[in-house]
């Protein structure tokens, strides 16, 4: 089955948040600070409100009062010191890029050239951005306590032992889409938002929160979604910026960010930096490891990706320490990325563990299922399923893994230096509560509707996919209608979720639907025409609304998804230029529920984690605190020429612990450990262990 939408995205009828056209609709463009801390002295916008077909130029010297931004008078509660960053709120700048004026014109390019015109004078204040320089500074986040299993140290004193550092860059997701929104103010305070969001609902509840409006007077809708990878996940400041516009100018705007914005306003990967050590048995058996991780985050939340934590769960072993820290630094808050920690953990403990067959003489995958966890480690339960084993092989016989050999840089082809590397991934695999409304309509059409968004998996076309098996009916008479937040309820498009949560409330409202009808017909079965029971019934529809949610499994099972990445990569000798030669990404995550839209999700994750090997790197000019690479051209996202073959490969068995439909999350597991896995390539290629992502020439010549 191809994806139901598929059509309407190639040909353009597709509509993204910013592609809506309203009666009177005018232009929003940001002016960020260019300063990373400070106070702004003063802020100049004559010139710009002179500007031809500027209507209105927003900084904190005349921003309406944003009610959920006013603190209270009461002393006892003093103003939080951390939070979101409050858009137009006060002379204070923390970070490098932060919006401080807001240029509405009746065209973009009108209001682009105002916006130019704006000029910001400063008290400027030192400020800190080096992660390096004041990693001293580091501090475990509230509720993210150090966490032992065993004996923390033991792993010193066991036969065979690893220990390194690690550093993985700041990584920013650039989707295609750029972050865009249409705000609208209708009659009586009410707001309708066009925006790209990974979660209607909850974009609905925050800006209700931040305008102090009843929930039901605010209208979200993100019908299609150009990629998000997590900076959908919350309300950044250029959608309140909109928001706050379109009250002032009385006139809907749109306001969408340019590529630049996209590397300060809407979040990233933080750069974090690892050490791990790894102790095992002379035969191969891990003792101990001992994990620690330092992120950076911004000066005004603490936000943590927890990166150790796949060192508890990945392999048998029964002494474990993790430890995750952060420092706070004069820039933007970093957010939830594609396999958010465990992306970032993975790399430290596989390539480690790629070491560590190393000094054992030991075959990388021989030495992972010696280590197979039968259950789970820390807290001993049973997997709901696991089929890890199978993944191994499955992944290692089809990139030709015998033709690895174990010494490094022992195979040249042709001038290249050939290596083989593996690495796996894992992630919780998860099901949240969600609603869904069914309709059977006379023709025969079967009308779904949710909250949820579709960031690019393919959302539609799995719902589809599950209703037509349960129901009986072909594809195309289903229709899966999300991205509204009138809709019926669903959580954020996140944490490889939603075929689980969304799909298993699918698969909810069509049984009860079907049930309907064999009350309705007094027929049981599987068979139903649909259509001649309406009819028969003089019935114009028949509707079913369904809530699901996890059952009690959650506390009998250990639930997660895993990955395993072969990669083969090709290294110059002379230039140090990798090219990955092919790669082979094998998911153990429950029923493939839509083959064609899984396979494009595990290609996408093999794409994003070639990226996080050899080229993405978000650089900071620590005099300016400025991230300097903030284009396509400088920050470089694989394309085309850098992509090989890649396989996807499915164990493809129903893990009907985790929800009825047997699915697992796979959003994740496809980026996890694959950034490694190319690492671990270019090692038995060169002998070279690269530890600081990317793995460009310079490091390898
Ligand atoms: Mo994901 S980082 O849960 O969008």
């Amino acid at each position: 089955m191809s994806r139901v939408d598929g059509r309407e995205k190639v040909t353009g009828a597709a509509k993204y948040s910013a592609e809506y056209k309203l009666h009177g609709l005018v232009y929003g463009i940001l002016v960020g600070s260019t300063i990373a801390k400070g106070h702004i002295k003063s802020i100049d916008t004559h010139s710009a409100l002179k500007a031809p077909g500027v209507l209105s130029v927003i900084t904190h010297q005349n921003s309406p009062k944003i009610p959920g931004y006013q603190v209270s008078k009461d002393p006892a509660k003093p103003e939080p010191t951390k939070g979101p960053v409050k858009v137009f709120y006060n002379d204070k700048v923390i970070y490098y890029g932060q919006p401080i004026a807001l240029v509405i014109a009746d065209t973009f390019e009108r209001a682009l050239y105002a916006a130019s015109l704006v000029k910001a004078h400063y008290t400027v204040e030192q400020h800190v951005t080096s992660l390096k320089e004041h990693i001293k500074n580091a501090f475990v986040p509230h509720g993210d306590d150090p966490d032992v299993r065993g004996t923390a140290n033991v792993w010193r004193s066991a036969p065979v032992k690893v220990e390194a550092q690690y550093v993985l860059p700041n990584e920013v997701h650039n989707p295609m889409e750029l972050h865009g929104t249409i705000a609208h103010w209708g009659q009586a305070d009410k707001i309708t938002v066009w925006t790209k969001t990974q979660g209607v609902k909850d974009t609905q509840s925050n800006i209700a929160k931040i305008f102090k409006l009843p929930v039901q007077n605010v209208q979200v809708n993100s019908k299609f979604v150009g990629g998000a990878f997590g900076s959908g996940l919350q309300v950044w400041p250029h959608e309140v910026a909109a928001i706050i516009g379109a009250k002032v100018v009385g006139r809907p705007v749109k306001l969408v960010l340019g590529r630049a914005d996209m590397f300060t306003s809407v979040g990233y990967r933080p750069l974090t930096w690892q050490k791990i050590g790894i102790g095992a048995s002379a035969d191969g058996k891990l003792v101990g490891i001992h994990h620690q991780a330092i992120g950076q985050t911004s000066a005004y939340e603490d936000f943590a990706e927890g990166p150790t934590g796949v060192s508890q769960s990945l392999y048998a072993c029964p002494n474990v320490y993790i430890n995750n820290k952060i420092v706070s630094l004069n820039i933007g808050s970093p957010t939830w990325m594609r396999g958010p920690g465990e992306a970032t953990g993975i790399l430290a403990l596989e390539s480690a563990l790629d070491e560590l067959s190393y000094k054992l003489k030991l075959d990388p995958v021989a030495l992972r299922i010696h280590n197979h966890a039968d259950k789970d480690p820390g807290s001993g339960k049973p997997y709901s399923g696991k089929n890890l084993k199978e993944a191994y092989k499955l992944g290692a016989d089809a990139i030709g893994w015998n033709n690895r050999r174990q010494k490094p840089r022992s195979v040249i082809k042709d001038g290249w230096l050939v290596g083989y590397g593996m690495a796996g991934g894992v992630f919780g695999a998860y099901r949240d509560t969600a609603t869904i409304k069914a309709t059977m309509l006379a023709n025969g059409t079967l009308m779904l509707k949710s909250a949820v968004s579709d960031i690019g998996p393919g959302t539609g076309t799995a719902m589809v996919s599950i209703a037509s098996g349960v129901m009986g009916i072909p594809p195309n008479k289903i229709r899966f209608d999300l991205g509204d937040s009138s809709f019926p309820n669903a959580p954020q498009q996140g944490g490889s979720a939603t075929v689980s949560t969304v799909g298993s409330a699918v698969y909810q409202a069509c049984t009860d639907l079907k049930q309907k009808f064999q009350q309705l017909t007094g027929r049981a079965g599987d068979k139903h025409d649909y259509v001649k029971a309406l009819k028969q019934h003089n019935l114009s529809q028949l509707e079913v609304t369904a809530d699901s949610k996890a059952g009690n499994e959650t506390k009998q099972f250990a639930m997660y998804s895993w990955s395993v990445h072969f990669v083969s990569v090709l290294v110059h000798p002379t230039t140090g230029v990798v090219k990955v030669d092919k790669a082979v990404c094998v998911a153990d995550s429950g029923r493939i529920v839509s083959p064609k839209t899984a396979r494009s999700q595990m290609v996408g994750g093999a794409v994003m984690g070639i990226g996080m090997a050899l080229s993405e790197e978000a650089v900071i000019d620590h005099r300016y605190g400025k991230t300097i690479n903030n284009n396509l051209a400088d920050y470089h996202v694989p394309v085309n020429a850098d992509i090989p073959q890649i396989e996807a490969i499915f164990v493809n068995i129903p893990d009907k612990n985790v929800n009825p439909i047997g699915a697992k999350g796979m959003g994740e597991i496809a980026l996890i450990g694959m950034a490694p896995a190319v690492a671990n390539a270019v090692y038995n290629a060169t002998g070279k262990r690269i530890r600081q992502l990317p793995i460009t020439p310079d490091k390898l010549v």
